[in-house]
């Protein structure tokens, strides 16, 4: 239990010019949310007690996305403890513990901030606290000097850095925890006298050593903490998830036979004995439950799978799709924004949109409930133990009664009774023997062409 109150900045104002974006590089999405989403939730996961994002002047799309938190504008990008300073009357009054984190970093974990704010409350009662880690490539992260008992001394950045700074392999991760009480002070003695001319987060450190009090420094995993800053690694990052939420997906009692060909969402739900086969894309908001199979090539967004259930191969289930248990849907199917009763089957070649359909009924190949007529949408609804023949046109508004039979080829512009035939198509002609005078004519064995 914490019982120092927590509050979170997120420094989010950077442009990520790199994106080459017309959209703020943290509102780009990972695992269909977007990275701002990511941070803001792990964040969520610690119950602070304040939260505001510190974002540019022209991000009001980020202000919207993390409302209904507040953000702070930093007017000018003058560097990480100018971004801080800007969450100041936030925070006014503000005595506990201070977590600052970057909004581009979608992978980071509750796990590892919490560590940092367990290390803040160390008998040395640091000032600052500094997510530490070791890159395979150090690249241009500022690098950590340590003493030989552990105190962390000092951060410098790379462009400050003397080579043999440069050598170490501790760099800064860049998340950090302050006193709350001692944060501005420091924050208030930061100059931007050094090679970037900005001022330096990092450069608390220093400060709080000057001001005789402690730091300390914890060592996380330096993939938790990759950043984004060009589509390439956006598309490492997406790539690092999907690894997680398979693992996760797994580990809670789903099998994915080829993982890696299959993409899920931040908030995928799969039961127990679910089996996805290779090359299914799980949208946002897809609840499955348990045995339930989905078989390749399906395309699923905002539905829910009843229990024992079976999808595809090649279904496409989008937004408000809703299916009871047992309810089979086989290929090049179609659903939108439609109830499925248990036990219904729609196996082959339809398009179910704007539809209520009872239980145990029959749907057959190539159903097309006919749901807009270039102005509105309008719904379909088809009772219990219903046969639809094959090739049928629901043209909607129209409603099925109870255990009604629909023969194959109709145009159902009417609504049928329980317990109905209805037929809707041309009647059958049959000619005898026209086939055959007809082939006669053609290649002459007949010379009456009139
Ligand atoms: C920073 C750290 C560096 C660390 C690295 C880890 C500093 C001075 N350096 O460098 O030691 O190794 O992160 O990734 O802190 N931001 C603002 N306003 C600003 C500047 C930045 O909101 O004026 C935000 C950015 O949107 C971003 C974060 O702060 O989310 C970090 O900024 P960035 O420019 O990426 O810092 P680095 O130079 O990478
Ligand atoms: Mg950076």
């Amino acid at each position: 239990m914490r019982h120092t109150p927590l509050a979170c900045v997120v420094l989010a104002a950077g442009r990520g010019t790199r994106m080459k974006s017309a959209y703020p590089k943290v509102l780009h999405r990972i695992a269909g949310r977007t990275m701002i989403g990511h941070v803001m939730a792990t964040v969520q996961a610690l119950d602070p007690d304040h939260t505001v994002v510190v974002i540019g002047p022209d991000m009001d799309a980020v202000a919207r996305e993390v409302a209904p938190l507040p953000t702070a504008v930093q007017a000018r990008q003058l560097g990480t403890a100018d971004a801080v300073r800007a969450a100041r009357e936030s925070l006014a009054g503000f005595t506990g513990d201070v977590l600052v984190l970057y909004g581009d970093t979608p992978l980071v974990q509750s796990e590892t901030l919490q560590a940092l704010i367990t290390a803040r409350h160390h008998p040395s009662d640091p000032a600052v606290v500094v997510l530490g880690m070791r890159p395979n490539d150090p690249a241009r992260y500022g690098r950590l000097v340590v003493s030989p008992r552990g105190e962390l001394e000092k951060i410098i950045e790379y462009l400050d850095a003397t080579p043999d700074e440069r050598a170490l392999t501790l760099c800064n991760a860049g998340l950090m925890v302050f006193d709350g009480m001692r944060l501005f002070d420091i924050i208030d003695r930061i100059g931007n006298d050094n090679a970037k001319g900005e001022y330096y987060l990092t450069d608390a450190v220093t400060i709080a050593r000057a001001s005789g009090y402690s730091s300390r420094m914890v060592e996380g995993s330096p993939t938790e903490v990759l950043g984004v800053n060009a589509r390439v690694e956006l598309a490492e990052i997406e790539h690092l998830m999907q690894t997680r939420l398979r693992r996760l997906a797994m580990d809670s009692g789903a099998t994915l036979v080829d993982p890696s060909s299959v993409h899920l969402s931040h908030d995928t739900r799969l039961g127990r004995d679910v089996v996805v086969a290779p090359n299914v894309v799980f949208g946002p908001g897809v609840e499955v439950e348990d045995d339930v199979e989905i078989r390749s090539f399906c395309h699923l967004e905002h539905v829910r799978i009843g229990t024992g259930s079976t999808i595809g191969p090649f279904a496409r289930l989008r937004p408000g799709a809703d299916l009871a248990a047992d309810v089979q849907v086989g290929n090049f199917v179609e659903i939108k924004n439609s109830r499925i009763e248990s036990g219904s089957k729609i196996n082959h070649l339809s398009y179910i949109g704007d539809a209520a359909i009872g239980a145990g009924t029959n749907i057959g190949a190539g159903t097309i409930t006919c749901n807009y007529d270039g102005f509105a949408k309008h719904r379909t609804d088809i009772g219990s133990g219903v046969f639809v023949g094959s090739n049928t046109a629901l043209v909607a508004p129209v409603t099925v009664g109870d255990q009604a039979i629909i023969g194959a080829g109709s145009v159902i512009t009417n609504d049928v009774a329980d317990n109905a035939l209805a037929v809707g198509r041309a009647r059958q002609r049959v000619l005898g023997g026209w086939a055959e005078r007809f082939r006669d004519m053609k290649t002459g064995k007949r010379a009456d062409s009139t």
